[in-house]
C-alpha cells in the first residue's frame, strides 16, 4: 500500500496506459505498454494504472506482465463496480510487489441514470464492491466518476461508505473537465473536513482538460489537501486529454516557493518518455506544448536571443537539462559506424534489440547518404519508424512516383507480401494518393483512413518528415508511423506499417491480442 509518508509529498499516479490509451487511436501494442511501464517505474512514478483487465485478453495480459516486471511502482488496474471486473483486475495485478485495485462508478445524476439505480441502490453497490475488493487486496482506490457534477450530500455519503468499506485512496474525478481551480480546491478541502474517516485515506485528483484547466485544477486540488495527482504523459487522453504529468511535476519543482509540495519523479527522464509516448501512441506533441513541445525551450525572436545570451534566466524559468533536453550533441554522418549509432541510441535512452538495430542502421545509412548531418531528432524518428516486431507481413521493396503540374500522379510500387514479390502501378490525385492506391491494389483491404499527418523532424528542406497514419477497421484502430527525407516514401511506409499492425491485431489470439470485448464507452 502507498501512503504519502510526509504531509507535503504528492503521489504521482500515471494513467497513460489506461485513460491515455483509451483515447481513440492511441492503442499501444503489448510490447509498447511494457516499455512505457518500465520507463514510468524508472522515473519514479508512484502508481502506474496499467490498464482495464476485463476489457480484453490483451489488456489483461499487459497488466499482469507489467505487474510481474514492476520494481518500485504500485501497479493498479481498473474495475467497474461489479465482482467480475474486480476479480479479473485482482488476477492481473496480484503479481505486482505492490498491487492496487481501482474501482469506480458514476455518481452524478446523469451517470446514475445509465445503470438506472436509485441513490440507495447505488450506495449499497458501492459498499458491496469496495468490501469485496478490500477482501482481495490491501490497497484499494475508489472513484465516484463525475464527482464534480455529483450532488454534494450524495458525494459525501458515498465517499464515507467507500472509506468504511475499506478504500485507502479516494479519487475525485472531474470526468468531463468541468471544474475550475477554486472549486477544485474547495471540493477536496470540504470533503476532507466533512466526511468521517477522511483523515485516514489519501485524496486524489483526476482532471480532464476540456476547458484547458486540468493542470491548474489538479494543483488547486493539492492546495485543498489532495496528495495524489492522476495524470498522463503529454496529457494524452480522450477528448482534450488528462492533466499532463510533465506539467504538474515541473510546476511543483519550479514554483516550490508558492507550492511547497514534492513528487518523487526524476524530471530529467521526462523528455525521453514524452517522445516514446508520442511515437507509440501516434499522437504527436504540439510544438508549443508546455515543457515537452519542440518550441518549449526555443528562443527565436531577436529580443529573446539577446537576453538569453546575456543571462539565461531572462527568459528561462527552468533549464532544458531539468527535463532531459541535452544540448544537441555532435551529429552523426555517413562515416559513422554501427558502434557509434548504438552509442548514440544509448545516450538518447533507447535500448534496442539486435533486429531493430540492424533496421535502424540500414535506414541511418540511407539517410546519411542524402543528408550531410544526422541529428539526434533524426535518430529518434528512425527508432519510431522501425520496430522489434520481427518480420512484417507487408514490406515495401521500391516505390517510384511521377508527379507534378497538369496531371494525375503515377506510383509504381513493388511490395513483398508474405514473402511474395508483387508490383502495381496506380494513378491518383497527388503522389500520396497514388501510392496508397498502389498499396491497396496489391493488398486489398477495407481499413478506413482516419488520420494522415506529416511533420518535419528538423529544419531545412532536406529534413526528414515523420508521417502518422491512423486506420480503422471493424472498430479496431491502429496507428502507423515512418520517417524519411522523402515525404511520399515516409507516407507509403507509414500506411504499410499501420496495415502490418492491423494484420497482427487480427491474427493474434494470445498475449497482446486486442480482442477488446468491452469498449471504454461501456463504463457502467
Ligand atoms: O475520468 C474519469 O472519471 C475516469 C474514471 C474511470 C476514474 O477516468
Ligand atoms: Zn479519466
Amino acid at each position: 500500500m502507498t501512503t504519502a509518508s510526509d504531509k507535503d509529498r504528492v503521489l504521482i499516479f500515471d494513467t497513460t496506459l489506461r485513460d491515455g490509451e483509451q483515447s481513440p487511436g492511441a492503442t499501444m501494442t503489448h510490447n509498447e505498454k511494457l516499455e512505457i511501464a518500465g520507463l514510468l517505474d524508472d522515473m519514479g512514478v508512484d502508481i502506474i494504472e496499467a490498464g482495464f483487465p476485463i476489457a480484453s485478453e490483451g489488456d489483461f495480459h499487459a497488466v499482469s506482465e507489467i505487474a510481474t516486471n514492476s520494481k518500485n511502482s504500485v501497479i493498479c488496474g481498473l474495475a467497474r463496480a461489479n465482482f467480475a471486473d474486480i476479480d479479473r483486475c485482482w488476477e492481473a495485478v496480484k503479481h505486482a510487489a505492490k498491487p492496487r485495485i481501482h474501482t469506480f462508478i458514476g455518481t452524478s445524476p446523469l451517470h446514475r441514470a445509465i445503470p438506472n439505480l436509485t441513490m440507495d441502490e447505488m450506495a449499497q453497490k458501492i459498499h458491496e464492491t469496495v468490501s469485496h475488493a478490500r477482501n482481495l487486496c490491501d490497497d484499494i482506490q475508489w472513484s465516484p466518476m463525475d464527482a464534480t457534477r455529483t450532488e454534494w450530500d450524495y458525494l459525501c455519503r458515498v465517499v464515507e461508505i467507500a472509506i468504511k468499506a475499506g478504500a485507502t485512496t479516494i479519487n475525485v474525478p472531474d470526468t468531463v473537465g468541468y471544474t475550475a481551480p477554486e472549486e477544485s480546491a474547495s471540493l477536496i478541502r470540504r470533503l476532507i473536513e466533512t466526511v468521517p474517516g477522511a483523515d485516514e485515506v489519501i485524496f486524489a485528483t483526476h482532471c480532464h482538460n476540456d476547458l484547458g484547466m486540468a493542470t491548474a485544477n489538479a494543483l488547486a486540488a493539492v492546495a485543498g489537501g489532495a496528495r495524489q495527482i492522476e495524470c498522463t504523459i503529454n496529457g494524452l487522453g480522450e477528448r482534450a486529454g488528462n492533466t499532463a504529468l510533465e506539467e504538474v511535476v515541473m510546476a511543483l519543482k519550479v514554483r516550490h516557493d508558492i507550492m511547497p509540495w514534492t513528487t518523487g519523479v526524476d524530471s530529467s527522464k521526462i523528455m525521453h518518455i514524452s517522445r516514446r509516448v508520442a511515437t507509440v501512441s501516434g499522437f504527436p506533441v504540439q510544438f508549443n506544448k508546455a515543457i515537452v513541445g519542440k518550441n518549449a525551450f526555443a528562443h527565436e525572436s531577436g529580443i529573446h536571443q539577446d537576453g538569453m545570451l546575456k543571462n539565461k534566466e531572462t527568459f528561462e524559468i527552468m533549464r532544458p537539462e531539468d527535463v532531459g533536453l541535452t544540448g544537441s550533441s555532435l551529429p552523426l554522418g555517413k562515416h559513422s559506424g554501427r558502434a557509434a549509432l548504438r552509442d548514440k541510441l544509448k545516450q538518447l535512452g533507447h535500448e534496442v534489440g539486435d533486429n531493430q538495430l540492424r533496421d535502424i542502421f540500414i535506414r541511418f545509412k540511407e539517410l546519411a547518404d542524402r543528408k550531410k548531418e544526422v541529428y539526434d531528432d533524426d535518430i529518434v524518428a528512425l527508432v519510431g519508424a522501425t520496430s522489434d516486431a520481427g518480420e512484417d507481413k507487408l514490406q515495401i521493396v521500391s516505390l517510384k512516383v511521377l508527379c507534378g503540374t497538369g496531371g494525375p500522379a503515377e506510383a509504381t510500387l513493388e511490395m513483398e507480401i508474405d514473402g511474395k514479390e508483387m508490383i502495381a502501378t496506380e494513378h491518383g490525385d497527388g503522389p500520396v494518393d497514388a501510392s496508397f492506391k498502389a498499396v491497396r491494389a496489391l493488398y486489398p483491404n477495407k481499413a478506413h483512413l482516419q488520420l494522415y499527418q506529416v511533420s518535419a523532424v528538423t529544419e531545412g528542406t532536406d529534413a526528414q518528415a515523420t508521417v502518422t497514419v491512423r486506420l480503422e477497421e471493424d472498430g479496431m484502430i491502429v496507428t502507423g508511423q515512418s520517417a524519411d527525407t522523402d515525404t511520399v516514401v515516409a507516407s507509403a511506409r507509414a500506411y504499410v506499417n499501420a496495415l502490418n499492425r492491423l494484420a497482427v491485431r487480427r491474427q493474434k489470439t494470445g498475449p497482446g491480442a486486442d480482442t477488446r470485448e468491452i469498449s471504454y464507452k461501456d463504463m457502467h
